[in-house]
């Protein structure tokens, strides 16, 4: 595969910017909506043969590290709803400290698209050791994790050169959303959730050219905060992962301190940070979560926070108090598939503040693409 940078800069800048066909090439020969006979399916090969067993788990549990285990957060809520299956969560590292709990009745997803970080393989080893039917959604085909697991998904995102990934992440949402599509296949009851899950699928590379434009927007915003110390980014329901794999982009390359936080939780803790200065994103894009989000922006406001609010298209006014915030409009999708829109502009930001502050975003100091040990 010929890789070079073509008219970009930096290697982020080009992965950010081909996410429209990255996700496209993710989504290829995947994805079936006929005319003549209305049927909307999607079709995962590698997983064909295990999705009854996956159905009948006790539960599914996801295992990743860094970015990998937020894009699997970030699917967590659809997979929920849709398989009826509980899901939980583990970082790689974690599960092993604690040898955690892990069954034959479970399925253990590992997520890694380099399928090769040392963390997640030890905890695929632990988890065949315990029985568990293993399933492995990697970028890159003949990895160790794709190797060792009894079934998975490729992400087919293409290589992916900078240490932060970014196109990789929107890529392995996207196939876990089509994960949660296939084991939930037969339920009726799902079945216009998941026919409009598919058309908006379909149209998400076109949404993922639109919130692209914002580019310049998010490079002004980069000049407004260059010299901060610190980013606090609040989201909640399918958003959370959205928070934490925004603050980790803009820590990992961009050198500034940046927290990702449940805006849940708010009211125990960050609240106290808040004063004029410390600048707070809050994602309030239009969800069954947007009536709470709208009151974190109030109570936020009231101690005169210093807002930045992230909300669908034509929403900036009734989402700012005043004029004091500023607003990242962006277009809006299947609630399930937000997430998906909603990094991307935090994915220039982090960008344009590494390069305005005159840092490496392609190898940000003391980072590795892969980890391969503990
Ligand atoms: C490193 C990289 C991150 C990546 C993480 C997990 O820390 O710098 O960008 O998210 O490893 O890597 P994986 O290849 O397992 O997804």
């Amino acid at each position: 595969e010929q890789i070079n940078k073509g008219n970009y800069e930096h290697y982020m800048q080009k992965e950010i910017h081909e996410q429209p066909e990255s996700l496209t090439t993710t989504m290829r020969g995947r994805l079936i909506r006929r005319a003549s006979s209305k049927e909307k399916t999607v079709l995962l090969g590698g997983l064909k043969d295990h999705l009854k067993t996956i159905r009948r788990s006790r539960r599914i549990v996801f295992v990743g590290c860094g970015t990998s285990y937020n894009a699997a957060l970030a699917a967590r809520p659809i997979l929920e709803e849709l398989s009826g299956v509980p899901v939980t969560m583990e970082i790689a590292s974690d599960l092993l400290d604690r040898q955690g709990p892990i069954y034959r009745e479970d399925t253990a997803v590992f997520v890694s698209q380099s399928g090769e970080t040392a963390d997640t393989l030890h905890a695929l080893e632990y988890a065949i050791e315990n029985g568990a039917l293993c399933v492995g959604i990697t970028n890159t085909v003949g990895s160790a994790i794709a190797r060792h697991t009894h079934c998975g998904i490729h992400i087919n995102a293409g290589a992916e050169i900078g240490v932060a990934s970014t196109k990789a992440y929107t890529s392995q949402i996207v196939v876990m959303a089509m994960m949660a599509l296939a084991i939930g296949g037969d339920s009726i009851s799902h079945e216009r959730r998941r026919e409009a899950i598919i058309d908006g699928l379909f149209e998400l590379p076109n949404k993922v050219r639109e919130v692209l434009k914002l580019d310049q927007e998010m490079k002004n915003l980069a000049e407004l905060l260059i010299a901060e110390q610190s980013l606090l980014v609040f989201g909640r329901g399918y958003n959370y992962a959205t928070a934490l794999e925004g603050a980790l982009k803009v820590k990992e390359v961009a050198l500034m301190h940046s927290e990702g936080l449940l805006a849940g939780e708010m009211k125990h803790g960050p609240l106290a940070l808040v004063d004029e200065n410390l600048p707070i994103v809050v994602i309030a894009t239009r969800d069954a979560c947007f009536s709470k989000q709208q009151s974190v922006i109030q109570q936020l406001h009231a101690r005169k926070g210093r807002l930045i609010v992230m909300c669908s298209k034509g929403d900036a006014q009734s989402v700012c108090p005043g004029d004091s915030c500023r607003v990242i409009e962006v277009p809006q999708v299947e609630d399930c598939l937000q997430p998906v829109i909603n990094i991307i502009p935090l994915q220039l930001l982090a960008y344009h503040l590494t390069v305005l502050r005159g840092y490496n975003c392609d190898q940000p100091r003391n980072l590795a693409k892969s980890v391969t040990t503990e």
